[in-house]
């Protein structure tokens, strides 16, 4: 066995004989460790049945069978439940609740009698416990394991035999083989690569939690989005209550898939219904609030669009602000307001805000933008029953979207009966659309404005 130090970047993974103080591959300044790789260590690969090829013809695709864990919602966006078998990163901020999702979601599982082994390297089995109470852990063959070695963690769960088996965190468990200090990209790698073997050769779903920075890098952890199967992002403001559960990577479902959770003394509660989560707080008959029917992964989703337009101090260089909206769709729409319907913004300050921390690209949220604009600029509110989408051509048209129908009746679900919507769409929907929606459709921005004020 040879053992060699080579210096690896820590925020990309790319490797250099001596040390460097900038990364010639991604940039980043002082992010060389060194490293002491054991060569043989790194070769050695676990021993798969060798595969043969197949004639495509001759394959039988079987569906994925897919466990449930957890909350119908945590369920829904990993796709249906988690693939047996397969490696999940949870990553997410520190102190978000990456853990007590974890636990929440071990608690249930176990709940069904099924074993289940949580592996805590960072907190102590007082701490763990502590937690599970709030929680309301009740019986069940939940298993506890306050460990750091990843060649215990790997014996206890060959021991054990979980159904479904935790990691918290990859950052803090180290791999015995390596020299290297635990958070570091060879032992990141490591451990997922380990885990990840795990739960092949086992067929148990595994969660590996993941610290990210700030800039939202999964330090290290970004050099794991290629090894594991699904990547799941847990954000959410610390001065807000709310988290969103988003999916970054599935090799077995859809991406984009989104699941709204509430923090509460309790642990995380689900919401079921996110639009009305989202629209609770949004002021009633005020000028430049609007509502957009947007679709958030597979589901819709009703999302207030605030504008706010007031004319600049530095008429040379006005302020275009937009959060959770795309700042290049927003002037976008901007441009054809300007072009199509007159209007000046030369020396306005223009600021967008999607509304709940959300963030909203589609450009089926134009029209919402274009509404809560023009309603500011004529400081008249929007009728409290109205909803829009659509998207904005740069000839001032509305052009059609996928997915009218979901978006018309999670609208009309929401008490929102009023829907201005492309034409072409309205079109489409007029025979399935709920009983008492008025769908109003629309071709271009100047017959939106006109229906609305
Ligand atoms: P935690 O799961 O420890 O976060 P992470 O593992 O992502 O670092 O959650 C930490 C925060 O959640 C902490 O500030 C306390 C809060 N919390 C609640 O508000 N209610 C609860 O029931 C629990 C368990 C935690
Ligand atoms: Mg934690």
């Amino acid at each position: 066995m040879k053992a060699k130090a080579v210096f690896i970047c820590q925020n990309c993974g790319a490797r250099s004989p001596k040390w460097l103080g900038r990364c010639p591959s991604c940039g980043e300044w002082n992010s060389f460790v060194e490293e002491v790789e054991d060569e043989t260590a790194a070769a050695v690969e676990e021993a798969f049945p060798p595969a043969e090829p197949i004639v495509f013809a001759d394959i039988e695709a079987s569906p994925e069978p897919r466990v449930r864990v957890g909350a119908e919602e945590f369920n829904a966006v990993l796709g249906g439940g988690v693939v047996p078998g397969s490696l999940v990163l949870l990553g997410g901020e520190p102190g978000i609740g990456k853990s007590t999702l974890c636990l929440q979601v071990s608690r249930d599982f176990a709940a069904s009698g099924e074993i289940v082994l949580y592996v805590s390297a960072e907190e102590s089995l007082d701490q763990i416990k502590l937690r599970g109470d709030r929680l309301s852990v009740g019986a069940g063959p939940l298993h506890l394991l306050a460990e750091t070695s990843l060649e215990r963690i790997i014996a206890q769960a060959e021991k054990l035999r979980p159904r479904v088996l935790v990691v918290d965190s990859v950052q803090t468990v180290y791999s015995g083989k390596l020299a290297s200090s635990p958070g570091t990209i060879s032992q990141v790698r490591e451990v997922a690569n380990q885990i990840f073997r795990f739960a092949k050769r086992r067929n148990v779903p595994a969660f590996l939690i993941g610290h990210i920075t700030k800039e939202g890098s999964l330090a290290g952890p970004k050099s794991l989005e290629h090894i594991v199967d699904v990547v799941l992002l847990f954000e959410g403001e610390r001065d807000h209550n709310h988290r969103v559960l988003r999916v970054l990577k599935n090799r077995f479902g859809p991406v984009s898939e989104l699941a709204v959770f509430e923090m509460t003394a309790g642990g995380l509660e689900a919401i079921a219904n996110p639009s009305a989560f989202f629209l609770k707080e949004r002021p009633a008959g005020e000028a430049g609030s609007a509502v957009a029917a947007v679709i958030k992964g597979t589901r819709p989703l009703l999302v207030e669009i605030q504008a706010l337009v007031s004319s600049t101090l530095f008429a040379a260089n006005p302020r275009r602000m937009t959060v959770g909206l795309d700042r290049y769709r927003a002037s976008m729409v901007l441009a054809v307001l300007e072009k199509k319907l007159g209007y000046v913004f030369a020396g306005e300050d223009l600021y967008l805000n999607a509304a709940g921390g959300l963030e909203v690209e589609e450009p089926a949220a134009d029209l919402g933008v274009v509404l809560a604009v023009v309603s500011c600029l004529k400081n008249r509110p929007l009728p409290p029953d109205l909803a829009a989408f659509g998207e904005v051509g740069l000839s001032g048209e509305i052009r059609s979207v996928g997915q009218a129908l979901p978006r018309v009746k999670e609208a009309v679900s929401l008490g929102f009966q009023t829907v201005l919507l492309p034409r072409a769409n309205a079109l489409g929907c007029e025979r399935d659309a709920p009983a008492g929606a008025r769908l109003a459709g629309v071709r271009t921005v100047g017959e939106a404005v006109e229906a609305v004020f």
